[in-house]
């Protein structure tokens, strides 16, 4: 069972009681608008993700790591975590996400999560490599990526259609060292 803390938040595995809000938050047209791909539109699309983030907690080979974010209030803030693209003799590649309640952006509350994230990836979960991407349009999310020590590694133009467009998206990457450099670990 993963369950991290920073100085605001707690960021944990899902039990089945997260359901309610769990679909509150997956199936909101405003905080999925970049990522409809996962956005849910009903309540058994949502247990389902719900069950299969929860299935993978005791997973040897495990390679959903999909968790939820909270104030130590106890209020559901949003969703972070990464999935595991590939498993190589250097560690695990992984592929990152995030999504919170829009009366919490703006607040620091992704990047403190994310550096967490970080941490417990290349310190305790043996990853080598975080990649994670964004539309161009979605500042802030490009910007949780800077603030976190991420490099930037493309930029696509018009490479994805969306709300009656073509547009253009960026990618980041962070490996170990690079982490480890940043964070000026030694
Ligand atoms: C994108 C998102 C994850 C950012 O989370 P957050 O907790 O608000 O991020 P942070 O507060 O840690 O940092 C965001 C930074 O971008 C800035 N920012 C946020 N939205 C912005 C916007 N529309 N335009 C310009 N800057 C913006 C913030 O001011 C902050 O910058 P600062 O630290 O220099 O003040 C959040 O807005 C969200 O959940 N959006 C909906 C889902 C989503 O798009 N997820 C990412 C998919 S790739």
């Amino acid at each position: 069972m993963i369950h991290l803390q920073t100085q605001r938040l707690i960021i944990r595995d899902h039990k089945t009681s997260d359901l309610e809000s769990h679909h509150k938050l997956m199936s909101d047209d405003k905080i999925m608008y970049h990522i409809q791909d996962i956005q849910t539109n009903s309540i058994e699309e949502s247990e389902k993700n719900l069950q299969d983030a929860i299935n993978e907690i005791e997973n040897p080979n495990r390679t959903m790591y999909f968790l939820r974010i909270e104030s130590k209030q106890g209020e559901h803030i949003g969703e972070i975590g990464y999935t595991v693209t590939d498993f190589t003799p250097m560690g695990k590649l992984v592929h990152l996400g995030y999504f919170i309640y829009p009366q919490y952006w703006g607040k620091g509350y992704v990047t403190e999560a994310l550096k967490e994230l970080m941490e417990f990836a290349f310190m305790n979960n043996n990853v080598f490599r975080i990649t994670t991407g964004c539309f161009k349009e979605n500042i802030g999310s490009e910007k949780v990526m800077i603030k976190c020590g991420m490099v930037k590694e493309g930029e696509y133009k018009k490479i994805q259609w969306h709300d009656g467009e073509m547009k253009d998206r960026v990618s980041y990457r962070i490996l170990l060292e690079e982490w480890i450099e940043f964070n000026n670990i030694y």
